[in-house]
């Protein structure tokens, strides 16, 4: 039997993330995502996703040093930069250097599985580096270095003016990047499982992810949410809007979901950061769009929020460019890309799955000067 968009279909086995879409519940190795974002950090949740279990002080603090000097880009990624059209979207930018960043691998033989989990810290430290270089670069302005110390989520918005991040904002990114860093077998993370299950290098695998996650059915939705937000502008716009955009049968970003069936646990801390963030910088604007839209789509098609629609407003509001979100949303999922990646490395068959021909069963090969 075939199901389009295979639909509930148990494609592998996996111990990284467990999903329960009726109860809304997301788990870690076990670690339930509310404890997560309550009380980790992404580097501790990073180890979790490539370790399987929490790390001890010893082992945090030398994944985080690692982590800390593998941020920095090769200069001549920083020359390809120049050379592209500041016009070029930042997704297609990450996957170009992503997919270059191969070059500067010390040893692409060494297929072993420490060297690929030097590769997972190297991918997930240097991600945020080239994006925010990019978004420099584009400007017309030196990348900023990355710093030497610090949290990934400081550092990313550290690169992104210059200054270092006042400590709630940093926090906040910080839980956002928990609540990004897996999520079991979405489309991007399916198609790094299916490239490294050819035994292709990580690189390749993470080039696949990144190209899944750019469409806005999956992470490429954060970005359309913030700019429907823009569109509608003032709080008496939003129902009009919504009215217009579903009788028009638009999809309304930021909204359902492929298995949960409630409330996405990830937009419960999501919303409320929203909320923070609005009072915090003084324009609760988005937060209050944000709250209008959710309660009409909730009535008018029963859907609700997933990850994408507050993280939007909450981007926005850190001063994050609308076209860096999905980037961000990389730079969280990079983790559990690269953790899933090592997963199908250490038990691996090829992912090939076949297809139902509905076409037609004979045709005639018609020499090409007899065809019509
Ligand atoms: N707005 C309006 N209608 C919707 C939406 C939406 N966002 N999502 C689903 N529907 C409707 C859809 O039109 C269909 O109605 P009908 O049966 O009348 O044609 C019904 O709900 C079922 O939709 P579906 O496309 O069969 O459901 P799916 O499981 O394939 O869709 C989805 C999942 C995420 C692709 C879809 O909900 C969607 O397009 N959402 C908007 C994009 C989005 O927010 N993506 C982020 C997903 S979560 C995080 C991530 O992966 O980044």
């Amino acid at each position: 039997m075939t199901t389009a968009g295979l639909e509930d279909v148990v494609a592998t086995t996996s111990r990284i993330c467990d999903l329960d879409g009726e109860l809304g519940k997301l788990t870690y190795y076990g670690v339930d995502i509310h404890d997560l974002a309550q009380h980790s950090s992404f580097e501790e949740t990073a180890y979790l996703l490539w370790h399987g279990k929490l790390p001890t002080q010893a082992q945090l603090a030398e994944t985080e040093s690692a982590l800390h000097s593998s941020r920095a880009l090769p200069g001549r990624l920083i020359d390809l930069m120049h050379l592209l059209p500041p016009s070029m979207s930042p997704m297609n930018v990450l996957r170009t250097v992503i997919s270059a960043l191969v070059a500067f691998d010390s040893d692409p033989s060494d297929t072993s599985a420490p060297a690929n989990e030097r590769r997972a810290i190297r991918l997930t430290a240097v991600l945020p580096t080239i994006v925010m270089a990019w978004n420099r670069i584009r400007e017309g302005l030196a990348p900023v270095e990355p710093l030497d110390n610090g949290s990934h989520a400081a550092n990313i918005l550290y690169q992104l003016t210059g200054k270092l991040p006042d400590e709630y904002t940093a926090h906040a990114l910080d839980i956002a990047l928990i609540l990004h860093a897996d999520h079991e077998l979405n489309a991007s993370t399916f198609a790094a499982r299916v490239t490294a299950g050819t035994k292709a290098d990580m690189y390749a695998s993470v080039v696949s992810a990144l190209s899944a996650l750019s469409g806005p059915l999956h992470g490429g939705a954060n970005e359309q949410v913030i700019r429907m937000l823009h569109k509608m502008n003032d709080i008496s716009k939003v129902e009009p809007y919504l009215e217009d955009a579903l009788a028009r049968k638009e999809r309304i970003m930021g909204f359902g979901h492929r298995v949960y069936r409630t409330e996405d646990p990830r937009a419960t801390h999501l919303r409320a950061m929203s909320k923070e963030l609005g009072e915090r910088t003084g324009d609760s604007r988005w937060y209050e769009m944000s709250q209008v839209t959710e309660a009409y789509i909730k009535e008018h098609k029963h859907l609700n929020a997933n990850v994408d629609f507050y993280s939007a407003s909450v981007y926005y509001m850190m001063g994050i460019p609308i076209d860096l979100d999905t980037p961000i949303f990389a730079s969280s999922r990079i983790a559990g890309w690269t953790a899933h990646i090592l997963e199908q490395y250490a038990n691996n068959r090829l992912i090939r799955p076949r297809a139902e021909y509905v076409g037609q069963k004979v045709t005639e090969y018609t020499p090409i000067d007899e065809r019509g």
